[in-house]
């Protein structure tokens, strides 16, 4: 049987954190062995916000580097850079004849890009749902892992395309579902209390999975506690909950619950719980870090492995536009 195709896009704005690897990365290295998976590295969905060539080329090229240092396998997945393919732009152009002003204008994350102070409202911003689409179809996607702040992006690619195909009677795109992780969704809190790691633009609410031991280490050990508990059993508060389940991501069971038991039992050290911590964010993200560093400093080799990338991704793309010309009548000869 045909295997699936999953498919997923990373903007490259910003550094990989402990919430990327459990929310996102691991999830596609399971994905590899049982999908056929296309990942990339969406730049010029950064270019609508994040305008600056040199830290792109740093983004990309390190972005590609964890993917592979966290398991991905350049020859298991596709792992490619969108501005590759010129066949995105294209479809891309052909789908904003299906998109309406209106419901571009209505999306969540256009109407919260708009209200930054300092925003310029750039026609990118606006049609940068139709680009996404163009994204998935351009391979007919059948999952896409994403969170939930891209569901919105995902529904509107089922009605570009089933307008697409209802215009021209015939089946030629899927319709892509979001990827429902099930139980294994995981959401990895920030350090300073607050909602989602990486959420914050403060510095100190992330774990960047290539920063050094001493800039981690320092950052758990600022993590938001409380005065401590003064009752036994007693609730957590939201930024003990969260340093708690952070452990329970890296550290071993019976580390976790020393901890819970001391918690429990009012016998909490707050800074020894973080000095764990530490140690075992360490021990988990060491591997990581110095195997993308020795990636990252190997230019000819992720060079080859996104030209690698881009041939295989450009064929499947290839494959797509052939029919979507033929279905619109854009093939004369
Ligand atoms: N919009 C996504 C985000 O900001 C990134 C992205 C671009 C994407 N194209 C995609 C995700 C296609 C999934 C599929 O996170």
């Amino acid at each position: 049987m045909k295997k699936e195709i999953v498919l997923s896009g990373t903007r490259p704005t910003g550094k990989a954190h402990l919430g990327t690897y459990f929310g996102a990365i691991s999830n596609f290295v399971k994905l590899q062995d049982t999908h056929e998976c296309f990942f990339f590295i969406a730049d010029y969905h950064s270019l609508t916000t994040h305008p600056d060539a040199e830290l792109l080329q740093k983004l990309t090229r390190e972005t590609i580097a964890t993917y592979i240092a966290c398991g991905l396998d350049p020859d298991k997945a596709t792992l490619y850079v969108q501005s590759d393919l010129p066949q995105i732009p294209e479809l891309y152009l052909i789908l904003n004849m299906f998109a309406y002003k209106g419901e571009l204008e209505k999306t969540t994350t256009f109407k919260d890009k708009v209200r930054k102070p300092g925003q310029t409202v750039n026609a990118g911003l606006l049609t940068y749902p139709v680009l996404m689409a163009a994204d998935i179809l351009i391979h007919r996607a059948d999952k896409v892992p994403v969170g939930k702040d891209q569901e919105q992006h995902l529904e509107m690619t089922r009605n570009f395309a089933n307008r697409f195909n209802n215009v021209y009677k015939k089946e030629v795109f899927p319709e892509p579902e979001a990827f429902n992780y099930g139980n294994a969704l995981v959401k990895i809190p920030g350090l300073d209390g607050s909602g989602k790691m990486g959420k914050s633009e403060g510095e100190g609410n992330a774990v960047f999975l290539l920063d050094e031991e001493k800039v981690n280490s320092k950052k758990i050990m600022r993590a938001k506690t409380d005065s401590g508990p003064t009752e036994m059993n007693q609730e957590k508060p939201l930024e003990i909950q969260n340093l708690f389940y952070l452990m329970s991501t890296v550290s071993d069971a019976s580390t976790v619950e020393k901890f819970e038991s001391d918690y429990n039992n009012c016998a909490i050290r707050y800074g020894d719980m973080k000095k764990q911590l530490a140690a075992d964010v360490e021990a988990f993200v060491a591997p990581i870090r110095s195997k993308a560093q020795e990636l990252i400093a190997d230019e000819a080799y992720l060079n080859k492995v996104m030209k690698q990338g881009a041939e295989k991704a450009r064929a499947s793309a290839d494959a797509t536009m052939k029919e979507v010309k033929s279905a619109i009548g854009l093939s004369y000869y």
